[in-house]
């Protein structure tokens, strides 16, 4: 039987001429959208490996459907649009790309802290609406960057390298997280319970996966512990704060302002936040930069191909399977 596989949204080389490398038929879709899950689950059907992204929805269903199928490669580091313990529970591995999307996600992060507290976007704004009165002592003030305390919720390897940049801009760190970051603490930040880190952050950015204990851990109350002038920022998953809630505090000036790359329910946002001018809206580009791009591509189709060869995936997430 020739070894099937699906590739399930356009992704750029060398993934997929990797995947030729080690499948005979190799079906990939080249049309620009996300399929609905009965689409996938019928695509899937027979595959031997599936290369999928963050936005498919890989649900039991899906995986079922894809019976007897040895791995499903997520090109993202995130995995939280499989079902994982389905996966485990079908003997279907499961693999992320971790690693070579830090620093642009980082970079990213710095690009909302910077934005946001500058105004960088409704700056640009003012200037192409021939609104800039010229410089005024009191016009278009922001807040301070440089100095300012940073507080870094989930203490990953993008947190690491957010902390890193952080250093230049010779800011306090802390940090919190299930246990003690050697990496953090080599930065000079200091791990405290997260009430302490929102009541004192200048910025607080969000770097946890999304799951049950991490689903809408930014809710009103967190909102309300955080400082009147301090910035909300998140480049990790959309579902990890309470947008409404965000809406409500943006409007009220509770807390200064959101740099925000994810929403809850992407590609939408929540009612009220496109008309907050204390937000800074990006359509989650954490990773997408060309060369980033290209190695999440390599990286989930090596992982694939790892799992055709009956060897281990590298990034396998699902060991116990
Ligand atoms: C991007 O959001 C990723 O998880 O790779």
């Amino acid at each position: 039987m020739p070894v099937r596989v699906f590739i399930t949204q356009p992704i750029p080389e060398p993934g997929p001429s990797i995947v030729a490398g080690c499948a005979e038929r190799v079906e990939h879709n080249r049309e620009d959208r996300v399929l609905p899950v009965e689409e996938l689950r019928a695509k899937v059907e027979g595959c031997d490996a599936v290369l999928c992204l963050l936005t498919d929805r890989v649900d039991a269903s899906v995986l079922e459907a894809a019976k007897g199928c040895r791995i499903f490669a997520n090109m993202a580091v995130g995995y939280n649009n499989v079902d994982v313990a389905a996966a485990t529970r079908l003997g279907i591995m499961v693999t992320n790309t971790p690693g070579v999307l830090t620093e642009a996600t980082a970079d990213l992060t710095w690009t909302l802290i910077l934005g946001i507290a500058r105004r960088v976007v409704e700056g640009d704004q003012e200037m192409r609406n021939g609104r800039f009165p010229g410089w005024g002592p009191l016009y278009m003030l922001g807040g301070d960057v440089t100095g300012r305390t940073l507080g870094l919720i989930g203490p990953g390897r993008i947190a690491v390298a957010v902390a890193e940049r952080a250093v230049g801009f010779r800011m306090p760190i802390l940090y919190t997280g299930r246990r003690p970051s050697p990496a953090l603490d080599a930065l000079g930040a200091r791990m405290v319970p997260l009430d302490e880190l929102l009541s004192s952050s200048d910025f607080v950015s969000l770097h946890t996966p999304l799951n049950a204990e991490t689903r809408h851990l930014i809710d009103a109350r967190a909102l309300t512990l955080m400082k009147p002038t301090a910035y909300l920022i998140n480049t990790a998953r959309g579902p990890v704060v309470d947008e409404a809630a965000l809406v409500d505090a943006l409007r009220a000036g509770r807390i200064a302002g959101a740099g925000l790359d994810v929403y809850e329910d992407e590609p939408r946002m929540a009612p009220g936040l496109a008309e907050c001018s204390n937000a800074l809206l990006l359509p989650h580009l954490g990773s997408a930069t060309h060369a980033t791009r290209a190695a999440m591509s390599r990286m989930a189709a090596e992982n694939l191909c790892a799992a055709l060869r009956g060897q281990r995936p590298p990034n396998l997430v699902n060991p116990e399977v």
